[in-house]
């Protein structure tokens, strides 16, 4: 098992987000998790990444507890397996395409020139890796994010709405992208959206809504 979540609790001061979410994901398995605006969609992709951790519940990915670990802990078990892809890109504005493309499997030790310049070429990049962020659209800077994410050869990815700040057109095609690549590394996808259009695409779906999985 890749990702077991086990009865995981969440509050913030004012209200409960997540009362007892539970599921499983498998190796190679990809899901789409949907359910409206503020329903703990991100509460619980945070908590899953190790950007946030539960106030009870158990997260465990390929093997290993999260709740158990201090932020140190959590931060290492985020580099070395876990890969999350942002609305918003989170590009470093100072670094080139090809730069940012090479980040993170830089920092986690993996890095991989043949890889990067295979991802560049299959998202359509290999003409703008001298390119900085801000010369970019939009739909080009997620699939720069996204190369970044592949290049560090993840075995889960965690994407937030990914093509939530994309229009129609540029987000189909970076959703359809992003689950072929996913799909060919064998790694796990949970794939935030409110989009129940692209979420129709994907074989397994879970639906957020009063702080369960329905
Ligand atoms: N850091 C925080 N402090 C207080 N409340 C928060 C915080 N983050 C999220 N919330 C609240 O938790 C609920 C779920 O938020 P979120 O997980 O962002 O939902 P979604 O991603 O589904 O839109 C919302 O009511 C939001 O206001
Ligand atoms: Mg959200």
């Amino acid at each position: 098992m890749l990702l077991h979540v086990n009865n995981v609790t969440k509050s913030y001061p004012n209200a409960p987000v997540l009362r007892g979410v539970s599921f499983d994901l498998r190796a190679g398995e990809m899901l789409a998790l949907t359910g409206e605006s503020g329903s703990g969609k991100s509460t619980l992709l945070h908590l899953i990444g190790g950007l946030d951790s539960a106030d009870n519940g158990e997260v465990v990915i390929d093997g290993v507890a999260m709740t158990g670990l201090d932020d140190g802990g959590r931060a290492k078990l985020r580099r070395d397996v876990v890969g999350v892809i942002f609305q918003q890109f989170n590009l470093i504005p100072s670094l080139d395409v090809g730069a940012n493309i090479a980040f993170h499997a830089r920092l986690a030790g993996r890095h991989d020139a043949a890889l990067c310049t295979r991802l560049a070429y299959r998202l359509g990049l290999a003409d703008h890796l001298a390119k900085y962020p801000e010369a970019l659209s939009g739909g080009q800077q997620q699939r720069v994010a996204i190369a970044r994410t592949l290049a560090a050869q993840p075995k889960l990815v965690l994407a937030d709405e990914p093509t939530g700040n994309l229009d129609e057109a540029a987000s189909d095609g970076v959703f359809a992208l992003l689950c072929e690549l996913v799909a060919e590394t064998r790694a796990g996808l949970v794939l935030v959206t409110h989009s129940q259009r692209l979420a129709a695409r994907m074989a397994r779906r879970l639906n957020l809504s009063n702080g369960l999985i329905a």
